[in-house]
């Protein structure tokens, strides 16, 4: 029997790590969080489950559990979330990763972070592998996420190095999928919000800058098997899906799966938004084996379905 801790366990990828891992028989799982940005009924179904259990806590605080694991997830995920309290978004970071890391010390559990492709910033090199360094502003509007999530991945590595935590490291791409907040900006809803509505969907800037989206059940299972991966190799590693499209070619899709009516408008570009987003996953590939298989248009449909059914 393992006891796992999943941090930001009611969010949006939290809660879909919470089912996973309780759908193996010997797991049992409990969610902390503090429900920020994330509901008690991304979380609902599981309660009814006696290996689950739900703390409310924030992890700026530190706490003590008997676990085996910890899956470190905790923390505001969409720019007008994290830029709601910049300076509470920066302790989440930091703070929840030392109360974490010692936490994972004190009990000698293994610990693997949720970090992000906002590491590497705006990127002047693509597509973007483990060793690129990061073009990023510490001043800017995107800061508070962006540099906390790389202080959050200097202090895993030192407590590794430090006092022998075993620890994992992965940098997340662009992952959509139900479950999303509905209001929260990030672009793959807010098109389907706006597509299902019939509203005009904003694009900013000219819509040629990239990205790359992974569907949420590819993501958590590079997640969870990298995590049982026997092995002293600790990440960072990559996880997204590669394949490539522009903001508009999203638009458009989204406008055409949902049979919509929707025009699209073009806004000013905000703030050290980055131009261009792809991961180079060959690290993961050969680690566990990655492979994203669910398309763009396949993880569409599934999460259209979510938000007409809302
Ligand atoms: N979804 C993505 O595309 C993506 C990409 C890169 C990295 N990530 C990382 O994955 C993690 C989860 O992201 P998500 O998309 O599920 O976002 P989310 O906002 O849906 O989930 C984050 C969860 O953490 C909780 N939380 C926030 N601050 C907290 C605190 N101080 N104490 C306790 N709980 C707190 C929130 O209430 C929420 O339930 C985050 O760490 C994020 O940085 C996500």
């Amino acid at each position: 029997m393992k006891r796992i801790l999943v941090t930001g366990g009611a969010g949006f990828l939290g809660s879909f790590l919470c089912e996973k891992l309780l759908a193996e028989k010997n797991n049992e799982v409990i969610s902390l969080d503090n429900y920020f940005s994330g509901h008690k009924k991304n979380i609902e179904h599981l309660l009814a489950n006696p290996r689950f259990e739900a703390i409310r806590h924030d992890v700026t605080q530190p706490i003590h559990l008997e676990i085996d694991e910890i899956y470190n997830f905790a923390c505001p995920a969409s720019p007008i979330h994290y830029q709601h309290n910049p300076v509470h978004t920066i302790k989440t970071c930091v703070m929840g990763a030392i109360n974490m890391l010692e936490l994972a010390r004190n009990v000698k559990a293994k610990i693997i972070q949720a970090s992000t492709s906002e590491i590497y910033g705006d990127p002047l090199v693509h597509p973007q592998n483990e060793e690129y360094f990061g073009n990023v502003n510490t001043m800017g509007t995107r800061s508070c996420y962006d540099e906390g999530k790389r202080v959050a991945e200097t202090l895993f590595h030192d407590y590794r190095q430090q006092y022998g935590v075993e620890i994992k490291i992965i940098r997340i791409f662009n992952t959509y999928g139900p479950r999303m907040a509905i209001k929260d900006g990030r672009v793959v809803s807010n098109f389907i919000v706006q597509a299902l509505k019939g509203e005009d969907i904003s694009i900013y800037g000219d819509g040629k800058q990239t990205r790359s989206f992974c569907y949420v059940d590819d993501l958590i299972e590079g997640v969870i098997n990298f995590m049982n991966l026997d092995s002293k190799e600790f990440g960072p590693i990559n996880l997204g899906n590669p394949d490539e499209f522009t903001i508009l070619e999203l638009a458009k899709k989204i406008i055409e799966l949902t049979n919509s009516k929707s025009k699209i408008i073009f806004k000013d570009l905000p703030q050290n938004d980055p131009m261009q987003r792809k991961p180079v996953i060959k690290k993961a590939e050969r680690l566990i084996n990655f492979s994203p298989k669910i398309d763009l248009e396949a993880g569409l449909k599934k999460t259209i379905k979510y938000f007409t059914e809302l």
